[in-house]
């Protein structure tokens, strides 16, 4: 037995939910260059589910649901006001999401029906989570969601207690489009070990959160904006990245396991960095942005992949910097529960093996002698 570090290459789930063949992502077969022009992100979240897209009805039905169950128990605001201030905004959010199952009664019910609700209700309840810590933590009461609006615009109002503009609703849904789901990445993989042991949904997303939260894997977006931060300004990029990959660091938000020549999703946030930096009026983001993209990919091949605008759009959106990855959170939901439900349905544990590369034949030695 050998082990493949990383398991780079290796199938390990067959699945229906998102494809990337030759560089290129779908969702249920449709292109993601598709889907972020001309989708919402409700519309994505239930061809992830469903396995095809909405007519208008099925998908009123859908927001009528997502409004029913997106207010979070009033426990939870508690526990969320005696969060040690300066928490960590994922580790906050894997407590909170851990916690929404301690209050809903049909946490253990593993009837597909009750799973797909249980997929809606957190769909519904991130986002609230979110922005309930982000207003408590700042000594504000948190809002309460509103009905009949989209994800997007939920958040972004609950965020400020204000109706947000239409131009800041739409980049963000379409960065909700393109994060929804990426085929069996290393947190979708996390959710879809937890619940192959037959344990249940929260328990599932709760794995999969504490795996988005790593700087090699969604806590990269807030890694490209430490580094914008410490860059600064356009003038001092090509010095800070030659120093940097002379020192061999790595460039946040470049490279990916599995697209070599360039991630499909980076572009449309290229784009959307470019047009919310002439909204604002601020380009410098966007400008160091390109100017870091040229050193990289001259110097060392490398792409940026879906994290690195994030950082430049989120933060044109005047999001808080530790929100961009509960941001992705909100977003991925989507896809870990398309996938927890397809590992609910043809279920088998998921228990590799490990190459023992230990000592053999070792002696005990009682302690008196050791
Ligand atoms: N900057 C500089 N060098 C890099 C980078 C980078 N961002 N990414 C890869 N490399 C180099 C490595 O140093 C290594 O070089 P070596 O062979 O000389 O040692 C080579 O490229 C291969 O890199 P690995 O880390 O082995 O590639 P792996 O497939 O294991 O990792 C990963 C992929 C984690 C995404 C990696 O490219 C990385 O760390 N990127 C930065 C973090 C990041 O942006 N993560 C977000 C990924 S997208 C997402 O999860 C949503």
């Amino acid at each position: 037995m050998t082990a493949t570090k990383g398991l780079e290459g290796i199938v390990a789930a067959s699945s229906s939910i998102s494809s990337i063949i030759d560089g290129v992502l779908t969702y249920r077969g449709i292109n993601i260059d598709d889907l972020a022009e001309h989708a919402t992100f409700e519309e994505v979240a239930y061809l992830l589910w469903y396995g095809k897209l909405p007519n208008r009805a099925e998908l009123d039905e859908l927001q009528a649901k997502l409004d029913e169950h997106a207010a979070i128990p009033a426990q939870v605001i508690q526990q969320i006001k005696l969060y040690p201030q300066n928490s960590n905004s994922m580790a906050a959010l894997r407590t909170a999401v851990s916690s929404l199952g301690l209050y809903d009664p049909t946490a253990n019910d593993m009837s597909p029906e009750a799973n797909q609700l249980k997929a809606i209700k957190l769909q519904a309840q991130l986002p609230t989570v979110i922005a309930a810590f982000a207003r408590i933590r700042e000594g504000k009461e948190p809002v309460a969601p509103k009905k009949g609006v989209s994800i997007a615009y939920n958040f972004l109002y609950m965020l400020t207690g204000n109706d947000p503009d239409e131009i800041a609703v739409k980049a963000l849904d379409q960065a909700l489009v393109l994060h929804a789901d990426h085929e069996l990445n290393a947190s979708t993989f996390a959710g879809r070990v937890t619940v192959a042991t037959l344990s249940d949904i929260y328990s599932g997303v709760t794995s999969a959160i504490g795996a988005l939260k790593g700087p090699l894997h969604g806590g990269a977006n807030e890694a490209v904006m430490v580094m914008l931060e410490e860059i600064g300004t356009i003038g001092n990029v090509e010095s800070y990245i030659n120093n940097a990959l002379a020192n061999k660091q790595k460039i946040m938000g470049f490279g990916h396991r599995v697209y070599k020549d360039g991630d499909p999703r980076a572009k449309h946030l290229q784009h959307m960095s470019r047009e919310l930096g002439k909204l604002t009026g601020n380009m410098e983001l966007y400008e160091m942005s390109i100017k870091i993209e040229e050193l990289v990919t001259g110097q060392k091949g490398l792409k940026p992949n879906v994290d690195f605008y994030s950082a430049s759009v989120y933060t044109n959106l005047n999001i808080p910097r530790d929100l961009f990855t509960p941001i992705f959170a909100i977003s991925r939901v989507s896809g870990w529960s398309a996938h927890i439900l397809e590992q609910y349905q043809d279920n088998r544990l998921i228990r590799p093996r490990a190459d023992y590369v230990g000592p053999v034949n070792a002696k005990y030695i009682p302690i008196e002698q050791r």
